[in-house]
C-alpha cells in the first residue's frame, strides 16, 4: 500500500471537496482507492452517526452504499472520541485487507482544543498517515501543526478555496436529514429475539432511558456494523427495529446510540452517555 492521505482542517474549509478530488486523482492514475469518511455529522459515506468506507476503482462510487460502516452512535464526536478512534482504525484495517493501493481519509472540522486537539492528535498518532493535507483559514491548526512539525510526515499546507462556503446549523441539520432519508430507503421493520442478541452498553434497554426511536447499530456474527436502525417497540423478549437489513445476515449484536430518529430522518433529542454507561 502507498499509504494514507489525511484531510485535516476546521469546519467548511473544503476538506471533503478536496477528499473527493484527491481520490479522483489516484483513480485516474489507475490506483485502487479506499475512501474513509470519519465525519459522523456531515457524513459523506454512509449515514450520519457512522464512519464509512468505500473502495473505488476507475471512478468514484455511490457513497450511499458503503462497503463498510462503523456505528459511533451520535452526530457529534464530542463524548464519543473513543468510538471514532476505534471505528477509524477498524475501517482502515478493512481497506488494507481489501488490498487498496492507497487510502484517502476525510475528517470532521473539530480541531479546536480541548476535544478537537485531543481527537486529531490521537487519530494522527493512531493512523500515522504518510501525507497530510492541512487546510487552514488563519492559524486554527497551529497547535496540531506545531506538534506535527516534529514528524517526517509530508504536510501539504493549503488555504481554503475561494469557493468554499460556510454552512449554517440549519443547513447541516437538513443535510443530515436527507442523508438519513436516503439511507433508510428500502428499510423495513423486523422483530428480533432479545435473548439471542448481545447488547452494548449492557444496560441501554433498561428503564433508565426511553429506547423508543433511539438509533442502534446492528452487528453481524463478526461484530461488524451491518446497518443502523431505529427502535420502534420493545417487549421483555423482543425488539422491533426499522432498518435496511442486508439480505441473509444474522443480527447478533445491538449497539445503543445517543440520538432519536424518526423514519423521515428528523433527529429528536439525545441521551447522554452517563445515562446508559
Ligand atoms: N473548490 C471548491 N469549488 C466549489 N465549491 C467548493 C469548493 N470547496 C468547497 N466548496 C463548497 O463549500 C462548501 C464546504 O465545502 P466542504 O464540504 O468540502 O468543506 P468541509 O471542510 O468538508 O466542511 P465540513 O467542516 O462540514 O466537513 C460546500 O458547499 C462545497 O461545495
Ligand atoms: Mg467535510
Amino acid at each position: 500500500m502507498n499509504g494514507l492521505v489525511f484531510l485535516l482542517g476546521g469546519p467548511d474549509v473544503g476538506k471533503t471537496t478536496l477528499f473527493k478530488q484527491v481520490a479522483q486523482e489516484f483513480l485516474s492514475a489507475g490506483l485502487r482507492v479506499g475512501l474513509i469518511d470519519s465525519d459522523v455529522g456531515q457524513s459523506t459515506i454512509g449515514p450520519p452517526t457512522t464512519i464509512g468506507m468505500v473502495i473505488a476503482e476507475e471512478k468514484l462510487p455511490d457513497f450511499s452504499h458503503p462497503q463498510a460502516i462503523y456505528f459511533v452512535g451520535n452526530n457529534n464526536p464530542v463524548g464519543h472520541l473513543l468510538e471514532v478512534m476505534v471505528g477509524s482504525r477498524r475501517l482502515v484495517g478493512k481497506a488494507v485487507k481489501a488490498g487498496v493501493d492507497v487510502i484517502v481519509f476525510d475528517s470532521s472540522g473539530l480541531v479546536q482544543p480541548p476535544y478537537g486537539l485531543a481527537l486529531k492528535y490521537n487519530k494522527l498518532e493512531l493512523l500515522r498517515p504518510q501525507r497530510i493535507i492541512a487546510v487552514e483559514k488563519k492559524d486554527e491548526l497551529g497547535p496540531i501543526l506545531s506538534w506535527l512539525s516534529c514528524w517526517d510526515t509530508e504536510i501539504l499546507h493549503m488555504r481554503p478555496s475561494e469557493k468554499a462556503r460556510a454552512r449554517s446549523a440549519s443547513e447541516r441539520t437538513k443535510y443530515r436529514q436527507e442523508k438519513y432519508r436516503q439511507y433508510f430507503e428500502g428499510a423495513f421493520l423486523k422483530t428480533l429475539d432479545l435473548n439471542e442478541l448481545c447488547l452494548y452498553p449492557p444496560n441501554f434497554l433498561s428503564d433508565r432511558v426511553d429506547p423508543i426511536e433511539l438509533l442502534v447499530g446492528l452487528q453481524d456474527d463478526k461484530w461488524d456494523t451491518v446497518a443502523i436502525g431505529i427502535i420502534e417497540s420493545l417487549t421483555d423478549d423482543t425488539i422491533s427495529i426499522y432498518a435496511p437489513y442486508p439480505p441473509g445476515v444474522n443480527i447478533r449484536g445491538l449497539v445503543g446510540g445517543y440520538i432519536g430518529l424518526l423514519r423521515d430522518g428528523s433527529e429528536i433529542g439525545k441521551i447522554q452517555p452517563r445515562q446508559v454507561l
